[in-house]
């Protein structure tokens, strides 16, 4: 079983000022989890801290009982977390299949052909393509890549950063279809959306950050009718 995530008053950085400050939050096991708020709110900042590539100042983030906090990233993967980062994130020069293994190397999973058969029915797109560079596939197609090669890991944990940004329509509804089938598997997903409706018809909780700070946070229905969330957030009109 996956286990609870527990992110609690985090101040990270980059090594100045904190970016973001006294965040807390908790994402249960098999769950989607939706990080929403304006440009700049330090969202990627806060999925990069889970992530052990920022500098922590105070507070604790723990997978079940174990610390993340002072972990390497190198050591976050074998402990279960796997990320999508927001941009550069398929290797455009390898092969699809390449991009696929590279997601085992951190931490091999127990049966690699079984777990890139998994990934591979998750993505039927990606089969005929598995010997093509990633660069020449399309944004949905390499997004597929980047969302398949952290599932290589057999993580308990994805953290997906703006898995539709720049997608059509037609394809961020794929995208969400996938990340839907992959809460099925048990997989516990925490992402950042900039598609906050969409995101929060999907997810089972919300965290809306502002200016580096937690500002809401509830079930997707219950953010999706909350009348300041609406006009902030939501572009004002009903769901
Ligand atoms: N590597 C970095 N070094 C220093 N400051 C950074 C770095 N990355 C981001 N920042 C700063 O941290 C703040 C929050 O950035 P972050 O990328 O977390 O925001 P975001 O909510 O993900 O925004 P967006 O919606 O545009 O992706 C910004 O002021 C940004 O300039
Ligand atoms: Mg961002």
């Amino acid at each position: 079983m996956t286990e609870r995530l527990s992110v609690t008053n985090v101040s990270a950085g980059y090594g100045g000022p904190p970016i973001i400050e006294e965040v807390s939050l908790t994402v249960e096991p098999g769950e989607i989890a939706v990080i929403l708020g304006p440009n700049g709110a330090g969202k990627s900042t806060l999925l990069k801290t889970i992530f052990a590539l920022t500098t922590v100042s105070a507070g604790s983030i723990k997978l079940g009982a174990k610390e993340l906090a002072g972990c390497k990233t190198s050591a976050l993967v074998p402990l279960g977390v796997s990320a999508v980062p927001q941009t550069k994130n398929v290797f455009a020069t390898m092969s699809v299949d390449e991009n696929l293994d590279v997601g085992t190397y951190a931490a091999p999973p127990k049966d690699k052909a079984a777990t890139r058969e998994r990934v591979l029915s998750l993505f039927p797109d990606l089969r005929d393509k598995l010997k093509q560079p990633a660069g020449e596939l399309s944004g949905g197609q390499r997004q597929m890549v980047a969302m398949g090669r952290a599932l290589m890991s057999d993580p308990k944990l994805v953290l997906l950063d703006e898995p539709t940004a720049g997608l059509s329509p037609a394809y961020l509804e794929r995208i969400f279809d996938l990340l839907l089938d992959i809460r099925k598997t048990g997989i516990t997903i925490l992402m950042v959306e900039q598609n906050a409706r969409q995101a929060l018809q999907i997810a089972d909780h919300g965290h809306i950050l502002v200016n580096g700070r937690n500002y809401a946070s509830g079930t997707g229905k219950e953010l999706l009718a909350d009348e300041d969330v609406r006009r902030l957030f939501l572009g004002g009109a009903a769901a």
